[in-house]
Formats: C-alpha cells, sequence, structure tokens
C-alpha cells in the first residue's frame, strides 16, 4: 500500500496555528460582566501569532503513534497556553519590560501591568484546565501524566526556575556549563515537555522514550542558541520583538561565551544530533527531522 503524502512543514505549521487559534478562540469567549477586560487581554496574546513550535511539537511526535489529531490539538495548546503566560510575564517591565511581541504591543502595554499578570495567571491555569478535560484524553492516567509533565516543566524545576536563573545572570558572570542548565530549564525544559506528551499520549511507555527525549533535548538547546544568535543579528521586524537585549543587559548567553561562530556551529552541531536520535524511526518521523531543522533555519 502507498503512504499517502507526507505534509510539508510549512503545511503542518499552518494546520496547526490554525486548530490552536480556533481551540483558543472557543475557549476564551468574551464574557457580559466585568472580566471582560481579562479575556481581551488573554485573546490579545495566545491567539494569531507565534510560531506555535510546541504545539508542533507535540502533533508530530504523537503522530508517530497515531494519536487521534484532536487530542494531540488541545494538549499542545495547553503547552501553548503556557509559553503564552511565560512571555507575558517575561515582558512585564519587572522583567525584560518589553513593548513588542510577536508583532504586536505586549500585554502590559496594550492593556496595563495588573491586567497582564492575571492574564498571565489564567493562561497558566487555562494550560491545566485543558489537561484536565477528558476531551483531551479519555482516560484519567494518561490525563494525569500530561499534568504532572506539564507541571514539573513549567515550575522552578523548569521554565521559571530558568527564568530566576536568567535574572541572576545579568548580576554573575556564569560559566558555559551553567548558561547550558539555565537554558535547558528556561526554553528546553516546556520543548522537551512537548514530545514527552506527544509520547504519553501515545502511550509510549517512559523506557521506550529515550531517543525522543535525546531528541528534544538537542533541539531545546539548538533552539535557546538560535534565539541568542537572533537577539545579536536577527531582525526586529521579522523577529516581531526588540533584539539586542542580552548584551544591552550584560547576559552571560551563548553567544557571549563562545562568540557567534562557535555558535553558530554547535547550534548545527545539535541539530544532526537531535536527528541522529531518530534513526530508530522511519518516515513518520520525518516532520520531526524537519522540524529540527527548521530550529536551525529559522528567521523569527
Ligand atoms: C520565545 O519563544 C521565548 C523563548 C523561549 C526563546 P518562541 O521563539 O517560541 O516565541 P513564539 O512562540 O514564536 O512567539
Ligand atoms: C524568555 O526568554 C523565555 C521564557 C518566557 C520562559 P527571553 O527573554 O530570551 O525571550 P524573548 O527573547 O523575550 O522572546
Ligand atoms: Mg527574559
Ligand atoms: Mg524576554
Ligand atoms: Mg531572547
Amino acid at each position: 500500500m502507498t503512504q499517502p503524502p507526507a505534509l510539508s512543514l510549512n503545511d503542518a505549521i499552518e494546520q496547526v496555528a490554525g486548530d490552536v487559534d480556533r481551540l483558543f478562540d472557543s475557549l476564551l469567549t468574551i464574557p457580559d460582566d466585568a472580566r471582560e477586560r481579562l479575556f481581551e487581554a488573554m485573546r490579545h496574546a495566545a491567539i494569531g501569532g507565534g510560531k506555535r513550535l510546541r504545539p508542533l511539537l507535540v502533533v508530530a511526535t504523537a503522530n508517530i503513534f497515531n494519536v487521534a489529531r484532536s487530542y494531540a490539538v488541545r494538549a499542545g495548546t495547553a503547552v501553548e497556553s503556557m509559553h503564552v503566560y511565560s512571555l507575558v510575564h517575561d515582558d512585564l517591565p519587572c522583567m525584560d519590560d518589553d513593548d513588542l511581541r510577536r508583532g504586536k504591543p505586549t500585554v502590559h502595554k496594550a492593556f496595563d501591568e495588573a491586567t497582564a499578570v492575571l492574564a498571565g495567571d489564567s493562561l497558566h491555569a487555562l494550560a491545566f484546565e485543558i489537561l484536565a478535560d477528558p476531551a483531551t484524553h479519555p482516560d484519567p492516567f494518561t490525563r494525569s501524566e500530561l499534568m504532572a509533565t506539564l507541571a514539573k516543566a513549567s515550575g522552578s524545576d523548569g521554565m521559571a526556575g530558568g527564568q530566576m536563573m536568567d535574572l541572576e545572570a545579568e548580576k554573575s558572570s556564569f560559566d558555559l556549563p551553567t548558561v547550558t542548565r539555565l537554558q535547558a530549564l528556561k526554553t528546553g525544559a516546556l520543548i522537551a515537555a512537548s514530545v514527552e506528551m506527544g509520547a504519553i499520549l501515545g502511550h509510549v511507555p517512559p523506557e521506550g522514550r529515550t531517543h525522543l527525549r535525546g531528541y528534544a533535548r538537542d533541539i531545546g538547546l539548538a533552539f535557546q542558541i538560535v534565539d541568542d544568535i537572533m537577539d545579536v543579528e536577527g531582525d526586529e521586524l521579522l523577529a516581531g520583538k526588540a533584539l539586542h537585549k542580552d548584551a544591552d543587559a550584560g547576559k552571560a548567553t551563548f553567544v557571549s561565551l563562545m562568540g557567534l561562530d562557535r555558535a553558530k556551529q554547535q547550534a548545527e552541531m545539535l541539530v544532526n544530533q537531535s536527528v541522529s536520535h531518530l534513526a530508530g524511526y522511519g518516515q513518520e518521523a520525518d516532520l520531526l527531522r524537519a522540524i529540527a531543522r527548521y530550529v536551525l533555519e529559522r528567521d523569527r
């Protein structure tokens, strides 16, 4: 039997972006009461923008194991909700103090700081609300594993812990192993959770996830190295956010520690290594391979 033609990366990105937008739209119906402003702010942050890399990773991984697409889209939207909350708070004046995100004013600029804090809080909670819903998976054990995985990746052992280290990076002179750990938490944890959650939906037991975890760890690090490179030589219009912030803040990054050339070599090496972790899979993992290339070649 011939396989149906594989979806191109661009088509896959577009499809996932549409699915995520539609789900956020249906979950964030604006109420006719004094919470209207909060919902407007959540919609401003969550709908219509971003690369949707994390939901794409959930869908692409779940696809290998023939998981129903609606489950994968819901789990992916949960990770994206967590990610969007982290961006809303990351942009606040008490953190990076940024005015532009995804080509639009940041939430505290378009609304106000208190609304941005609450919109972030609510998107954080929404992530778990989505995962706890039987529509995400009929099996409560699977839902519980999804929730535990996202919780671990988001808190002090994951993204928020990495954000704390990132703030300290402005004051201390971190070495390369410390910056690597910082980035693995700040950015790598949610990317790794995305792949892990695809495998959880596929009922892959933990001992069967080793290669996927290796893939996720390597693209997560490559992704952040490229973010640091873009901060130096990217195009603000394409990125949709302010760049040249890391050096101004005196922050230790992969680029400040290795220089641009070595950072680029390192990102490429990591992407090749990430693809080599998928050697045991056939064309069902082609989308994950294409995502790895995209992580390296992206310009936004
Ligand atoms: C930006 O993440 C923040 C980092 C973790 C580096 P993305 O580059 O995935 O941002 P969006 O989702 O495309 O806006
Ligand atoms: C933010 O990292 C990462 C999280 C929100 C967890 P950055 O501060 O480097 O992200 P950008 O460059 O503002 O997107
Ligand atoms: Mg930051
Ligand atoms: Mg920032
Ligand atoms: Mg950055």
